[in-house]
């Protein structure tokens, strides 16, 4: 026997008559006892069209019944009061029947989510669970999104997610999210019914004297970024979780990586592909989800996925600007507010050039001319490289006048004795991004 708390609602026609019938329905099936029933409290809609407001409650009940079959059960007591299943979410309703805990079990599939994954923060559900007697602590377990460090328990989870039928999707960030971060999270959660973010600052991809020990991290700020996002867990790993002592397998990448940011930071992409592979052998995801402001990044890890036959389909997410047009990166927070002015000459140059080949400019000495003579307009900046490449796959452009070519930038700014921040953006010329 399973002692199980569901949750009821309704909004629609006689409330309490609807509620109570529910569960005196309930009582009459087999194996199913109700013990306790909380009072019934108004609470206005979250979400949906406008409607009425609701009576809600939780209820006791003893089962025989598996979570799935109670669920069955629970969804025909559903269409019998004149509900419509197949209404979207939030709509206005005779009665809606929740499985809020079940035992101490997790489910976590397409159809049911066990403990309810909105109990913790909705306080119509959590204060008739109080009343009915459930430890708090159990509440605080729901709260999304779950936060794991162990990677063993990371991939159980997400393996869970597999089983249960669901689209499982992954963002791989290091942390200090900021909007361009929380629109991976959306994308990812427009395609998929599940959504694991990592939090990890991997030492690998960080060459001594880099920023590793300096890079921003903001855990408690970055969980209430992805609460907001929807995002159902985090993986937040200490490095020895991730590189045990003796670990010493690296990923080799190949042409992808050759140039661009690699003739400064030799080493970067292997520490990337080396880390991503990891990331993408714990979650198995459907999805996983990554931003072009990254485009060598990208370019890579498209690369290692198709090399090593990664059963994950690779999205990339467009760059997320400030409204001059800078495009956000955890680093423009080093910027002195001089320099955070001046960094707005990446994407000036970026669409100089991309005006010029509109125009029809085809020539890429020119256009490369064109975004130079921007840059070189701004002191504060000093060009790293401006380089074109092809759209495809970013190797370098054939001779001759270019198609479909992406310009890409990498420039520091921040005075001599200071601190000096590099910062990467790029712009397809072949077509008008929004
Ligand atoms: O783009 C990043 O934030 C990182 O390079 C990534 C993909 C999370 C790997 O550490």
């Amino acid at each position: 026997v399973t002692t199980v708390y569901l949750g009821l609602g309704s909004n629609l026609g006689d409330r309490q008559a609807h509620l109570e019938r529910a569960l005196a329905r309930l009582e009459q099936v087999p194996g199913c006892a109700v013990r306790a029933v909380s009072q019934w409290r108004e609470t206005a809609p979250v979400g949906g069209p406008p409607q009425g407001p609701y009576l809600n409650g939780a209820a006791h009940l003893e089962t025989t019944l598996p979570a799935v079959a109670l669920l069955a059960v629970l969804k025909e007591i559903e269409r019998e009061a004149g509900r419509d299943l197949d209404a979207g979410r939030n709509q206005p309703r005779p009665i809606d029947l929740d499985i809020l805990l079940y035992g101490d079990e997790r489910i976590d599939s397409l159809v049911l989510q066990v403990p309810h994954p909105r109990l913790a923060e909705r306080a119509f559900v959590r204060e008739p669970l109080l009343e009915l007697g459930v430890d708090p602590s159990r509440l605080q377990a729901a709260v999304r999104p779950a936060l794991l460090d162990d990677p063993e328990a990371f991939a159980a989870r997400c393996a869970a997610w597999i089983r249960g039928g669901c689209v499982t999707g992954l963002v791989p960030t290091m942390g200090a999210l900021h909007e361009g971060h929380a629109s991976l999270v959306r994308a990812a959660r427009a395609e998929c019914d599940r959504v694991a973010v990592t939090v990890f600052v991997n030492p690998l991809q960080f060459a001594a004297g880099e920023d590793f020990d300096a890079y921003p991290r903001t855990l408690e700020a970055d969980l209430a970024i992805l609460a907001r996002e929807g995002a159902d867990l985090v993986f937040a790993p200490a490095r020895g979780a991730m590189y045990p002592e003796g670990a010493s397998t690296r990923v080799s990448v190949g042409r992808e990586a050759e140039g661009l940011e690699s003739d400064s930071r030799p080493g970067h992409f292997v520490g990337v592909a080396t880390v991503v592979a990891k990331l993408l052998h714990l979650a198995q995801p459907t999805l996983a989800f990554f931003g072009e402001k990254d485009a060598q990044q990208l370019a890579v890890i498209r690369r290692m996925v198709r090399d090593l036959d990664v059963r994950t389909g690779i999205r990339a997410c467009p760059i997320v600007r400030a409204a001059d047009g800078l495009a956000l990166s955890s680093r423009n927070a080093y910027l002195t507010s001089a320099d955070r002015a001046a960094a707005t000459v990446l994407y000036r140059a970026l669409q100089t050039a991309r005006a010029r080949f509109a125009a029809g400019e085809r020539d890429p000495a020119r256009l490369l001319a064109a975004a130079g003579a921007v840059l070189d307009g701004e002191p504060r900046c000093r060009v790293d490289y401006l380089e074109l490449r092809r759209e495809a796959d970013l190797a370098p452009l054939p001779p001759g006048p270019i198609e479909d070519a992406r310009l890409l930038v990498a420039a520091h700014f921040g005075e001599q004795g200071r601190r000096v921040v590099r910062l990467l953006d790029n712009l397809r010329l072949g077509a008008i991004e929004p």
